[in-house]
């Protein structure tokens, strides 16, 4: 309940109304990638919310001792294992929030073409199901290359005749978390308090961090606006670097992904102030998917929230002009390869 309290509380720099009640554990959580390195830690965070009341754990392997090791935490959530594609379809039955992490990370050395060669068509794949057997839950995509995964999952969902674009996410939450991490550090603010929009993508140059709309308001320097920027752009290579070749981010992105399904869970649940950055279907560029802040409710995206996208710094105006191509160009790619197929 610890971990639940601090993501409710701090939001916007205030803190919330909204209590949870401690009986209502009544939401079903489905992770698909659940035996890998980001799956093993984010199940764990997820058990220990009080709002949970079943956390599917999906993989082709390895899931059920995971399951019984899990499921000996005494928090009210049960856990319930599903091996393989036959049992893929059950683990997705009566889900309000499907969270998709199955595929492979990157090695150091390797593109993001690498990596959606891989990846592609192991999301297509679980999407698909998602379309079939929980056409209303909210999707979380967390699966690299996620500028491209999110527009294929869409394409996937509208050719079902399934496609709800306020439910569907990419999680660029780890972003904001590196942000607030980085930006406290530097101006020595408290890290609760750091809060720093992350808009764009969720890759190089697409993630595109709004210094100038941090909260608490401060003020930096070019050279710290330059530093900053490219510490959080190049936040995921460093640990794909330290790793050397064990995969990328585990523990801090199943800590970002946790806040995030925390949050869809408490805007399901009536929370009325829930503000999240997400990578969604967006009007607020000329391109269909852009990260913003969006305001979270029950029926999943309830508002883009555009006022952080207004008067930018002269620095961010042109990040932000730079970063519109490549994120296109990820974007046709990711529905290109569901057009393409037969
Ligand atoms: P991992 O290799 O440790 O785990 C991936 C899991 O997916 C494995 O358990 C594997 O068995 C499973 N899997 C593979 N194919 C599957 C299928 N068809 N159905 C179900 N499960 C399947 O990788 P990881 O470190 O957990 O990373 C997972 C993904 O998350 C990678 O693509 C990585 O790049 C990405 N990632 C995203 C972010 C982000 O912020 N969005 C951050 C870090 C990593
Ligand atoms: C990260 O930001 O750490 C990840 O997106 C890196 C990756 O490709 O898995």
């Amino acid at each position: 309940a610890a971990l639940v309290q601090t993501f409710a509380q701090k939001r916007h720099g205030h803190i919330s109304q909204y209590r949870f009640n401690p009986k209502a554990s009544c939401y079903k959580v489905a992770i698909l990638g659940a035996a890998g390195g980001i799956g093993q830690p984010l199940s764990l965070l997820i058990k220990m919310s009080p709002l949970v009341s079943e956390i599917n754990l999906y993989d082709i392997a390895n899931v059920q001792e995971i399951t019984a090791d899990l499921s000996y935490c005494n928090t009210p959530a049960q856990v319930v294992g599903f091996t393989g594609s036959s049992e893929l379809a059950d683990s997705l039955k009566g889900v309000d929030v499907v969270v998709i992490l199955a595929g492979v990370p990157p090695k150091p050395g390797m593109t993001w073409d690498d990596l959606f060669n891989t990846n592609a068509s192991i999301v297509k794949s679980l999407i698909e199901a998602v379309a079939d057997n929980c056409p209303e839950a909210f999707v979380h995509i967390i699966t690299n290359p996620m500028n491209s995964m999110v527009p294929l999952a869409a394409e996937v969902l509208r050719q079902k005749g399934v496609y709800d674009p306020k439910k569907l996410f990419g999680v660029t939450t780890l972003d904001v978390v590196r942000a607030n991490t980085f930006v406290a550090r530097k101006k020595n603010l408290r890290l609760i308090d750091a809060d720093v929009p992350v808009v764009g993508g969720h890759a190089g140059i697409t993630i595109l961090p709004l210094l100038s709309k941090t909260r608490p308001s401060v003020s930096f320097t070019n050279e710290e606006v330059e530093e900053l920027t490219v510490r959080i752009q190049n936040a995921g290579t460093e640990v794909v670097e330290a790793k050397a070749g064990e995969g990328s981010a585990t523990l801090s992105i199943a800590y970002a992904a946790a806040r995030f399904v925390e949050s869809s869970l408490r805007a399901l649940d009536g929370d009325a102030d829930v503000y999240e950055c997400a990578y969604v279907e967006s009007n607020l560029t000329e391109l269909p998917f852009f990260a913003s802040r969006v305001k979270l409710g029950k029926k999943g995206v309830e508002a883009l929230i555009h006022s952080d996208l207004q008067r930018l710094t002269a620095y961010e105006a042109k990040a932000l002009e730079a970063l519109m191509p490549e994120l296109k160009a990820s974007i046709d790619k990711g529905v290109a390869f569901v057009q393409k197929q037969p």
